[in-house]
């Protein structure tokens, strides 16, 4: 438990399923008041509401999308009108799908790239210009992937995206490090999530994904809400335009495992 996250207010986006709504009920435990995005009307973001204060927390929730800029803007206005501030922005929607890259239409690749990257933009610009005028000292916590850095076949828009957050990522925790602002991403490796329900669902693509982790599991939402909630708090004060790979060793060559090379 972090003390400091009682109260705290943090956005959520794409918060009613997987990882969003795993932080969202872990920021619940923290007793923090939480501002759920949710794209659309059948999510379940009344049952994550109900998780939240049950714990002890505090939540509301709003439809949006967080490629319109409009949308993004009305997200903040309402974490204000009902919370009084923003002190956490955590922006977590994003899509993918699989298309060999000769196949690739310009629609997809764009679909991927404005949720992905773009949204991502808008919410973090939103977020912070909100913490510069009222002098607070936020947090921006991006959910990459492993694919900002590992290439990824078959899904070009995705690992491009990606990558793309990371340096965003990067750059903007650059520039308003001196306000004390702080700016991290987390780049998850394979999770059980419903994004991964289908490959999960085939115990032969299970095994082949479980092949790259040299942990040797599919790793929990809840462990990715623990590194949510970490680098929220005071605990990781100094921390900041760092990727922190949550992966199980993903992202360190499995294939050399065992010493050859
Ligand atoms: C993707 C998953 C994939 C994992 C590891 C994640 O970013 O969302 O679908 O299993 O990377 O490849």
């Amino acid at each position: 438990m972090y003390k400091d996250l009682e109260n705290k207010v943090v956005v959520i986006t794409g918060a009613s399923t997987g990882l969003g709504k795993a932080m969202a009920e872990r920021f619940g435990k923290e007793k923090a008041r939480v501002v759920l995005n949710y794209l659309k009307d059948d999510s379940d973001y009344q049952e994550i509401i109900q998780t939240i204060e049950a714990a002890g927390g505090k939540a509301v929730a709003i439809k949006g999308d967080v490629t319109k800029e409009e949308d993004v803007k009305k997200l903040m206005e309402y974490a204000v009108e009902k919370f009084g501030t923003i002190d956490v922005m955590i922006n977590n929607a994003g899509i993918e799908n699989e298309v060999p890259s000769e196949k690739l239409t310009l629609e997809d690749w764009q679909k991927v790239i404005d949720v992905n990257l773009t949204g991502m933009f808008l919410a973090s610009r939103e977020a912070i210009s909100y913490m510069l005028e009222h002098n607070i000292k936020g947090n921006v916590i991006n959910m990459s992937s492993v694919h900002d850095r590992i290439p990824w076949p078959h899904f070009v828009h995705y690992a491009a995206s990606k990558g793309g957050v990371k340096m965003m990522t990067e750059t903007l925790a650059l520039e308003y490090a001196p306000k004390g602002i702080r700016v991290n991403n987390i780049s998850p490796g394979a999770i059980d999530t419903p994004i991964n329900a289908e490959k999960f669902n085939d115990p032969k693509a299970t095994q082949e994904v479980i092949d790259l982790i040299p942990m040797g599991y599919i790793g929990k939402p809840e462990q990715i809400a623990a590194c949510a909630v970490w680098l929220a708090s005071e605990e990781s004060s100094y921390v900041t335009g760092m990727t922190l790979y949550a992966d199980g060793g993903m992202t360190k060559y499995p294939g050399f495992q065992a010493g050859k090379g």
